[in-house]
């Protein structure tokens, strides 16, 4: 907890030769990176990480340039004394939670262009949102030297593009992909969970219902690709969601649209209820 809380205090130089030590002494390092409101989803991908790898850096740090200003950069929940205890629960070596003055200092101006496979989905909705991702996570990945990065599948396009960059640009990091975590009634973990009514929840559930249905029409034969998308959608709207603004049977690698199906594929969609925007998705493999 000690380093902890030095590193909370604004220390990269001193985060910077924490690292420097590990890597002198040949110790694989994991880093998670999160934008804190950390629940059971955040703490999976510590806890991988913590299984196989020596040293473990979590993240917290609500990245603005990820957000568009229409988006709910101020609003979005920060809890950073109730992440630092679990956190420290998980036994992470040091947890880098950075101003925004030191991630983006005055003079800034460099970022990722991030890969194709950021432009639909996610990348149509919100148009620079993977920009900001792709330039945070490689930052963090040089601050911290990690070894392997954790990233959670209920953020399926994200992963997609952090695998790519990394590609392109040969950042010596591996990415992981961890499960998505749900809620005991099929609700996928998100931090934006919290500002769900009761009665949006309910129909925030019509989400990972309509993929598991879904996934079933699969299993027994459905084979038409914008028909099941279609019956996706219907199937939102007929459920209450407020806006479908997506759902879709993709590639489950370059996550473009299938006409036909064939796995392996993901089943992807993000929804509005009430004003809250909630993301899903299943990956469909053969057997
Ligand atoms: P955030 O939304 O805080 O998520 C941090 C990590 O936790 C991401 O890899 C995300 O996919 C994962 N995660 C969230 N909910 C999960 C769940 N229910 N099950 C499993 N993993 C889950 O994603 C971001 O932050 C940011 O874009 C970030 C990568 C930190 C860059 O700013």
């Amino acid at each position: 907890m000690a380093e902890t809380e030095r590193a909370r205090s604004g220390g990269m130089k001193w985060l910077t030769e924490l690292v420097n030590e590990w890597r002198a002494a040949g110790q694989r390092i994991g880093i998670v990176p999160t934008m804190g409101a950390l629940h059971q989803g955040h703490l999976s991908l510590v806890q991988a990480a913590r299984a196989e790898c020596e040293r473990v850096v979590a993240t917290v740090f609500v990245n603005p340039t990820q957000f568009a200003p229409t988006e709910d950069l101020a609003k979005y929940p920060r809890t950073l004394v109730a992440d630092l205890e679990m956190l420290a629960a998980e036994r992470v070596d040091a947890v880098l939670v950075p101003t925004e003055d030191e991630m983006y200092p005055p003079g800034f101006s460099t970022y990722v262009q991030p890969p194709e496979v950021s432009q639909k989905w996610e990348g149509a909705v919100r148009p620079s949102h993977f920009r900001g991702v792709a330039t945070v996570v490689l930052k963090l990945l040089n601050m911290t030297r990690a070894d392997v990065c954790y990233l959670g599948q209920k953020d399926y396009q994200q992963v997609a593009v952090v695998r790519r960059m990394v590609a392109d640009l040969n950042v010596p990091c591996e990415i992981k992909m961890c499960p998505t975590v749900r809620d005991p009634d099929g609700l996928a973990m998100s931090s934006r969970n919290r500002y769900l009514s009761k009665d949006e929840r309910q129909i925030g559930l019509s989400l990972s219902r309509t993929l598991f249905a879904a996934e079933k029409q699969i299993r027994s034969g459905a084979k038409n690709g914008p028909e099941l998308s279609s019956w996706m959608r219907e199937q939102l709207i007929a459920s209450g969601v407020s806006q479908v603004d997506y759902a879709f049977a993709a590639d489950a690698d370059t996550l473009e649209p299938l006409t036909e199906v064939r796995l392996p594929l993901v089943l992807l969609m993000a929804a509005r209820v009430g004003t809250t925007r909630l993301l899903d998705n299943l990956v469909v493999r053969q057997g």
